[in-house]
């Protein structure tokens, strides 16, 4: 069925090429002498009319989700039967095929109803419309066809959207006229991809409705978005920037930085939230898009990641006179147990060495056992000291171990967990 559309037309041109001028205007005037463009050309009037049709897609103009509008070019074939235009062959000097301008002989009016700006009769009206000596149409009608389509952006850039074209054929009942489609999808012959869309779906049809008496036809698209433009324009970039969320804890704190440093990645992403809102359309129903709520936590993680930046300067700026509260040096004491351990070895080494070289001079004279208890009270003394002896910059060194890690597990959490949902 496929191919024999397009190779019908090219038979019919070559047939009526090889009868000459008078036969043709002979038989288009005698065709449509007394001929009514109003009635339908059905012999008996109880009975229906049936056209058949497909629909070639030529490319996708635009897809534009903000406004809701589809813009695809692209052409019907619609086929049905006139008995008033039949005639023998042999009369007319073997003439099989006749052409007339679709204003003079009866179409199907069929309007696209789902229209994003106005209401229109299908195709141009100078387009001809051609007719064999059975009585059978050949009716191209090509156009522009700028559909309304309400997009779900929730799952953008990785969204597929399911846009449906109606036609309303009004005016005729379902017990007049009736509609079939050759094949049940879209002909694709001479489709051009499109450079973001990816058509993998289309089907074509008619419905029916009985009790209002109304005949539609339908176009659906189903359209897969190719992310690849976003993913390195905007999904990327955004990712690479949350990652410096995390160094600021690794920058100085007496080089003044942090907090410079921390608003500046915050506009970064402030910037891309922008950036992503005014390409999208303002949908809140059924779903706001995943990548806008994406954008919002990491703005919402960059506010938290300068606040925690300001949080730990302001411990290694408090003055050491005032107190350590008990609970942080307890928590402090459990991250930086390991630095604390590492000194009481170092301490024990230290003290040891002190004792064997006093025990050597002990053996040039006397009095052994008094100097080695002195030197292990002087240990036990430093060794408790030290490891208590917890600053507020030990708690600024503290603090920015936790948040360091606290940014890292947010960055990857809100990553993963988009990167899961999205794809
Ligand atoms: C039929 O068509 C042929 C080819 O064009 C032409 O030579 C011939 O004169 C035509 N006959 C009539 C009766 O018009
Ligand atoms: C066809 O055209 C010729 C010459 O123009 C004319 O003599 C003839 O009557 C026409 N026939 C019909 C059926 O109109
Ligand atoms: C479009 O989608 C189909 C099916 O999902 C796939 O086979 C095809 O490669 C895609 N085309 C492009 C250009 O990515």
């Amino acid at each position: 069925m496929k191919t024999n559309i397009p190779l019908s037309v090219v038979l019919l041109t070559a047939a009526v090429s090889s009868t000459n001028y008078n036969t043709v205007h002979n038989l288009t005037d005698t065709l449509l002498n007394g001929y009514n463009k109003m009635v339908r050309g059905s012999k008996d009037m109880t009975g229906k009319t049936t056209v058949r049709f497909t629909f070639q897609i030529v490319n996708i103009v635009e897809f534009d989700e903000r406004n809701g509008k589809l813009s695809i070019t692209g052409f019907f074939f619609l086929q049905w039967n006139d008995y008033r235009m039949t005639w023998d062959p042999d009369q007319y000097n073997t003439t099989t095929s006749v052409m007339f301008v679709t204003e003079d002989v009866w179409t199907p009016n069929i309007i696209l109803s789902s229209a994003h700006s106005d209401f229109r009769g299908l195709g141009v009206k100078e387009l001809p419309i051609r007719f064999d000596n059975t009585g059978n149409s050949y009716w191209y009608p090509a156009d522009v066809f700028k559909t309304a389509c309400t997009p779900d952006i929730y799952y953008y850039p990785y969204d597929t959207q399911i846009c449906d074209i109606f036609f309303s054929f009004w005016g005729y009942g379902v017990n007049e006229v009736s509609f079939q489609p050759f094949i049940d999808e879209v002909n694709r012959y001479v489709y051009t991809e499109h450079g973001l869309w990816n058509l993998t779906e289309s089907s074509v049809g008619a419905i029916e409705d009985a009790r209002a008496n109304l005949i539609f036809l339908y176009i659906q698209l189903k359209l897969t978005r190719m992310p690849e433009f976003y993913l390195i324009n905007m999904i990327l970039p955004v990712m690479t920037i949350g990652m410096l969320n995390i160094l600021v804890f690794l920058l100085p704190a007496e080089s003044g930085e942090r907090v410079g440093f921390s608003i500046t990645v915050l506009l970064a992403i402030a910037v891309f939230q922008t950036i992503a809102s005014e390409k999208l359309p303002a949908i809140s129903r059924p779903q706001v898009s995943l990548l806008c709520i994406k954008l919002l936590i990491d703005l919402c993680l960059s506010v938290l990641v300068t606040t925690l930046a300001i949080v730990s300067l302001y411990f290694y700026d408090m003055s050491d006179s005032r107190k350590v509260p008990d609970c942080l040096r307890a928590i402090c004491k459990v991250i930086l147990c390991k630095k604390c351990e590492k000194d009481k070895e170092k301490d024990k080494e230290g003290y040891q060495e002190e004792e064997t070289y006093k025990i050597y001079q002990i053996i040039d004279g006397q009095q052994i056992t008094a100097s080695i208890s002195i030197s292990d009270n002087h240990s036990s003394n430093d060794e408790g000291s030290k490891c208590a002896d917890i600053t507020w910059v030990d708690i600024g060194r503290c603090s920015d171990i936790v948040f360091a890690v606290f940014s890292i597990l947010a960055f990857i959490a809100s990553n993963v967990v988009f990167a899961v949902l999205a794809m």
